[in-house]
């Protein structure tokens, strides 16, 4: 959602010196979901792999996509958990004052490197717990 619509969407139509007190009205609501949703997959995944005695598969490299849902569950739980509120916001805030346009570029290039990472865990890890891979 922050990256198909809100992001390109606030880029076309919302001149760059209104950006910042835009996106940071609205990214609020995101983030509160983010972090729950972000709690809710860490809690479960974990349960699960537990209740089905996998944790051996973290020794095996063909189990890749278990692996790859932990590095992203981290990534989020890192950047939502403590980036964000240790120096992230406020760096975003500082340089979108300065640098509205760059900054809201170099935002839009972290979601969809971070969306496409996700996707291509969220396929793996379908066919993976299929018996596909
Ligand atoms: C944001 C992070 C995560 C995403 C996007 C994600 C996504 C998925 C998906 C799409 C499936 C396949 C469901 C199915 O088709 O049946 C799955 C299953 C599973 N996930 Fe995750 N997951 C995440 C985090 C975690 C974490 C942190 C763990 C902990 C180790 C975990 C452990 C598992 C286990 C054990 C399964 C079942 C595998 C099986 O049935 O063999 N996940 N996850």
């Amino acid at each position: 959602m922050v990256t198909l619509v809100l992001l390109p969407g606030i880029m076309r139509h919302v001149p760059a010196e209104k950006r910042l007190a835009l996106f940071e009205m609205i990214e609020g609501r995101f983030a509160v979901q983010a972090r729950i949703s972000t709690v809710v997959a860490g809690l479960t995944g974990f349960y699960m792999t537990h209740e089905l005695g996998a944790w051996y598969r973290f020794t095996d490299p063909g189990f890749w996509w278990m692996h790859a849902m932990v590095a992203v569950w981290a990534i989020f739980t890192v950047v939502l958990y403590v980036a964000e509120p240790l120096f992230l916001h406020r760096w975003f805030h500082e340089r979108a004052s300065h640098d509205p346009e760059g900054t809201f570029g170099l935002v839009q290039r972290m979601h969809v490197l971070l969306l496409t990472v996700s996707l291509v865990t969220v396929g793996a890890s379908v066919l993976g717990a299929h018996g596909a891979i």
